[in-house]
């Protein structure tokens, strides 16, 4: 059975700049309070010029590059997103409009724990050998929904996307093992209240207030320090390694203390995990592929190095997963089935 190697990366975020100087200009918070409680300094928003549609083609024509194909070798495209341009049209078709080809293309929708979820869909299809290469993109513009006068969400969200190519392989590359869950009963720990009722009857006009995300921190703090360490822990196991074989942590990036709980349960030293928290704020389904664009940029990544990712979020959902990095061993791209 064939494994699906990462073998492109790329990052797209937008250009302007939200620091928490700018929000202790907007509401009642400080510096102070955003870096101890979240260890955020900045993140980015989208412009005018940007949508989730532009962010995530940047990200995924940089994937592409760097793996060496074009639109037309990908087989397949699976967009991670819970913050898409259009209601009806898939995520994945807008990006594809802007990419070409005609790889078969569809969302997964699990929030932040999204693209850690469409990278396990697509690799099964790589792994069946019913594809032989995927584009899987984690893209948000989640800042569109957020409250900028409520000081509990606003100061942690900011947009991005990250892509993947992955592709098939002889060699025990890519994702080898995953670990998905959810916890519906909490959905609305972390939801868009008012979201349903924007969908019309029947030809009423959509009503002017646009809804905003509402979240109980608390309790999703609660839930992500809980599934963090057990969800990583057992990808970790179900690829039949020990935590001393792990090479390095990319968790989805919300909090910096949820991350360090995560850190301290899987017993591994700071270099061991990738942290961009500060830079870019909590980017949803982008979080873990930016992270994991950035951690292979620097070169940290090796070949055949042990990579765990782990995201959770709104649904409540989770995910788990462990990466065998490298390109080793890649097979030459042959027609799609
Ligand atoms: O992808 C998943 C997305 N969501 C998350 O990951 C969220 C997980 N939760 C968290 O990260 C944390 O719960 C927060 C960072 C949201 C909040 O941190 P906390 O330590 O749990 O604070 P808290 O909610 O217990 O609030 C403590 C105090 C409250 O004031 P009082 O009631 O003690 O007087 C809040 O009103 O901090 C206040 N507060 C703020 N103060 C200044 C809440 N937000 C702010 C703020 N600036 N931005």
């Amino acid at each position: 059975m064939p494994n699906a190697a990462i073998t492109g990366w790329g990052v797209a975020v937008p250009d302007r700049v939200l620091t928490n100087q700018d929000l202790e200009r907007m509401v009642e918070t400080s510096d102070e309070w955003i870096v101890s409680r979240t260890g955020i300094r900045e993140r980015r928003i989208v412009g005018a010029n940007d949508s989730t549609t532009s962010l995530a083609t940047d990200a995924a024509r940089k994937a592409m590059e760097k793996a060496g194909c074009t639109a037309d070798d990908v087989d397949l495209i699976v967009v991670a997103t819970a913050t898409p341009d259009d209601f009806l049209v898939s995520q994945s078709c807008l990006v594809q409009a802007e990419i070409g080809g005609s790889a078969a293309a569809f969302d997964v929708g699990a929030a932040c724990a999204g693209f850690v979820t469409a990278l396990a869909v697509a690799t099964q299809f790589v792994n069946g050998g019913m594809y032989n290469r995927a584009l899987v993109i984690g893209v948000d513009t989640l800042t569109r929904y957020i409250d900028y006068t409520d000081r509990g969400t606003c100061v942690l969200f900011g947009d991005g996307a990250g892509a993947v190519v992955i592709e098939s392989s002889s060699e025990p590359r890519g994702l080898l093992s995953t670990e998905l869950g959810a916890d519906g009963a909490g959905h609305k720990h972390l939801y868009v209240p008012g979201w349903a009722q924007m969908v019309p009857e029947s030809a009423d006009i959509f009503p002017d207030s646009r809804p905003h995300l509402q979240m109980n921190g608390r309790e999703v703090f609660r839930f992500a320090v809980q599934v963090m360490g057990d969800a990583a822990l057992k990808s970790i196991e179900k690829a039949g390694l020990t935590l001393d074989q792990v090479d390095m942590l990319i968790p989805h990036q919300a909090n910096a203390r949820i991350i360090s709980a995560a850190q301290r349960q899987l017993q591994l030293p700071e270099e061991k995990v990738w942290i961009n928290v500060d830079r870019f704020g909590n980017t949803s389904a982008a979080s873990v592929p930016i992270a994991l664009a950035e951690a292979a940029d620097a070169g940290v990544l090796k070949e055949g190095d042990n990579v765990v990712l782990v995201a959770f979020g709104a649904g409540l959902a989770w995910a788990a997963g462990l990466v065998r990095w490298g390109t080793d061993g890649t097979s030459p791209a042959t027609p799609a089935s």
